[in-house]
């Protein structure tokens, strides 16, 4: 009874032992055109030891060279464009759709909050026009831009095309069971 009451306690102290290792939707690109596709991280979760946060689960997504905010208005469309730099876009709030001008077969909707990570990885010299964003939510749409330091590409394996599943991303919700 103590063992299985201490497990439910701390359910990120039996997990830690499995490595979960993050996936996120990437807008990569291939032979010049942009794509979507789900990678997923080689570094794993982690658990941390730093104080305020300690015990919890983490995963380092390397160096950023700098961050940004932006606010997107309702409807707003960013038009067919490329990846300024190699950079992590994290919404979190609202709501992006992602196309392709070279590929109507596939698209992502993120939504704002704890799944609203993606990698943009589509720069010029690697894809011809880009892709397009529109932002259909009814609020505004809250996005941090992070490129990261020289450009880097987080080391990760393309886990399939198209962007990432509900459940490829909501892993992370066993960990944020409360204590
Ligand atoms: C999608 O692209 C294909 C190939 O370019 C084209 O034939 C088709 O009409 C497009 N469909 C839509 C809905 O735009
Ligand atoms: C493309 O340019 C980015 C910076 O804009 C750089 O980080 C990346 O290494 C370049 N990729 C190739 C294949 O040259
Ligand atoms: C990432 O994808 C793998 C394979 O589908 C899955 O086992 C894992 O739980 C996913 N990670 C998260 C954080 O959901």
């Amino acid at each position: 009874m103590m063992q299985a009451l201490s497990l439910f306690a701390f359910p990120w102290l039996f997990k830690a032992g499995t490595s979960l290792h993050l996936n996120v939707t990437a807008i990569s690109a291939r032979d010049g055109s942009s794509t979507l596709e789900c990678w997923q991280m080689n570094q794993p979760f982690d658990t941390s030891t730093e104080p305020g946060i300690s015990g919890t689960t983490q995963v380092s997504l390397g160096a950023a060279s700098s961050l940004s905010y932006s606010i997107l208005p309702p409807n707003f469309d960013g038009g067919i464009h490329n990846a300024p730099e190699n950079q992590w876009v994290a919404f979190t709030s609202g709501l992006a759709h992602i196309t392709l001008p070279d590929d109507n077969a596939t698209s992502a909707y993120i939504t704002g909050g704890p799944f609203g990570l993606i990698f943009a990885a589509d720069t010029k010299n690697v894809s011809r026009i880009g892709h397009r964003t529109e932002y259909p939510g009814i609020t505004e749409t809250v996005a941090l831009r992070i490129p990261t330091v020289d450009g880097e590409v987080p080391k990760h394996r393309v886990l399939h095309s198209g962007p990432c599943g509900t459940s490829e991303i909501a892993g992370i919700r066993a960990y944020g069971l409360p204590a």
